[in-house]
């Protein structure tokens, strides 16, 4: 089982976790176990997913490649869409809609990660998709096609965190690399908002920094994390010490070949995506 000569299973821990083996009661228990927390509160968490040699390797690509990451905007919404506020004129000024919080993180792009290393082969294989679909419940997903969003590494320098949030996607995929000398805890507030209310008041209170009902998750280096994003209010708080926070974002999806748009990457990874 290899990609682009990388043996995809040895980096991972499979006598912890035996992806490899679909069908058997260890499966199907890893699979009812990590869908419970999902349901539960929209997160879980894999501890020690990556084997060491699996860690080693793909935290010093990360390393490697860190140099090379764009710094994007340093300040967004909650909800993304809106960096110009003119057409939120109509609400009060302090209202989730019409606010910022401080975004102090660098990415790299996808098609800066070598098609030959480790990080990516394990995103593109089919191991990965079947299990990430299984713990989904559907059959398998699909890595996603763009070439700068589908993968990134996440570098958040000292000082570095990232503001509450709602994803775009309810399918996000984390796997935590180097992790801090303190901070950069990923902190959520599960299923806070939904398709029919976007619950507007209670989103206002955690943005005022009222954290009640709020988790709070500090990841050793090798944690694959899943997260449902798009309901559940999240962010990174500060990191301090020396240590730059290091995390691959990999994104699938039910269906193959989807892309994301252009102006998002321009605003992510620099204008350079522009002209390619
Ligand atoms: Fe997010």
């Amino acid at each position: 089982m290899r990609t682009q000569g990388v043996d995809v299973p040895s980096l991972i821990d499979i006598d912890r976790y035996p992806i490899t083996e679909p069908g058997t009661p260890a499966f199907d228990n890893l699979i009812a176990q990590v869908q419970e927390d999902l349901a539960a509160r929209g997160c879980g968490c894999l501890p020690g997913f990556l084997s060491d040699d699996g860690l080693q390797k793909i935290a010093a690509e990360a390393r490697d490649l860190a140099p090379h990451a764009y710094g994007g905007p340093t300040e967004a919404s909650p909800y993304f869409f809106n960096y110009q506020t003119d057409a939120l004129a109509k609400y009060p000024e302090n209202h989730p809609l019409r606010r910022k919080g401080e975004r102090n993180l660098r990415q790299v792009a996808g098609d800066l990660i070598p098609e030959a290393s480790a990080l990516k082969s394990l995103h593109q294989s089919a191991l990965m998709a079947e299990f990430l679909g299984a713990l989904f419940g559907m059959p398998r997903l699909y890595p996603g096609a763009d070439k700068y969003q589908a993968l990134n590494i996440s570098v958040m320098p000292p000082g570095g965190c990232q503001q509450w949030h709602f994803d775009r996607g309810n399918m996000t995929t984390t796997l935590m690399l180097q992790s801090p000398e303190g901070g950069g805890e990923f902190q959520y507030a599960p299923h806070v908002r939904s398709e029919e209310n976007e619950n507007y008041d209670e989103v206002a209170r955690i943005l005022d920094g009222d954290l009640t009902g709020c988790h709070s998750v500090s990841m050793e280096p090798g944690t694959l994390m899943l997260f449902r994003g798009h309901y559940s209010l999240h962010r990174v708080n500060r990191v301090t010490g020396n240590r730059d926070r290091l995390l691959g974002i990999l994104s699938y999806n039910p269906e193959p070949g989807v892309v994301g748009a252009l102006d998002s990457s321009i605003l992510h990874y620099g204008e350079r995506v522009a002209a390619t």
